[in-house]
């Protein structure tokens, strides 16, 4: 009977315990996956919704992104006229640089690629 008890709680804790590494092993997933957006992904993320799929913006509301060599300093700190806002805390230097490449080399742009150190540069 005792033997019998020893495998149920051999059983129990090996059950638990293979829970825990699989929560472990989400979660380091997710941080992976949030690590290595692309600049297409975090535009989808964070820009989409008001410039759109194709960076043709809103008439009147937001501003085509077309056409024009992706502003730095705007996605840094927002506009405060109109409702453009401050990605500053969200995006980090190699996020933005990799996003306003995608900016600038999309929707028939043909502009220079962005370095993280451009972007350390604008940011104060
Ligand atoms: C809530 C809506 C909104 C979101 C979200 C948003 N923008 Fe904007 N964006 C605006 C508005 C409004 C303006 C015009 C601001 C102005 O002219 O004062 C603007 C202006 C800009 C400009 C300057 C355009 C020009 O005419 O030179 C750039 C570049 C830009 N946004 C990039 C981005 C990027 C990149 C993201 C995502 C990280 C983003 N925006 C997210 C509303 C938004």
């Amino acid at each position: 009977m005792k033997l019998l008890y020893l495998i149920l709680l051999i059983f129990i804790s090996s059950a638990f315990f293979s829970c825990e590494n699989n929560k472990g092993n989400t979660a380091k997933n997710i941080e992976t996956t949030v690590k290595s957006l692309s600049g297409q992904e975090i535009y989808t993320k964070h820009c989409l919704a008001c410039h759109q799929e194709k960076g043709e913006g809103v008439d009147g509301s937001f501003p085509s992104l077309k056409g024009k060599e992706c502003s730095i300093a705007i996605i840094l700190n927002g506009s405060k006229g109109l409702v453009m806002p401050s990605f500053k805390k969200e995006l980090s230097d190699k996020e933005i640089a990799k996003l306003a490449t995608y900016i600038n080399k999309s929707f028939g742009n043909n502009y220079k690629e962005i370095k993280e150190e451009d972007v350390s540069k604008i940011r104060k």
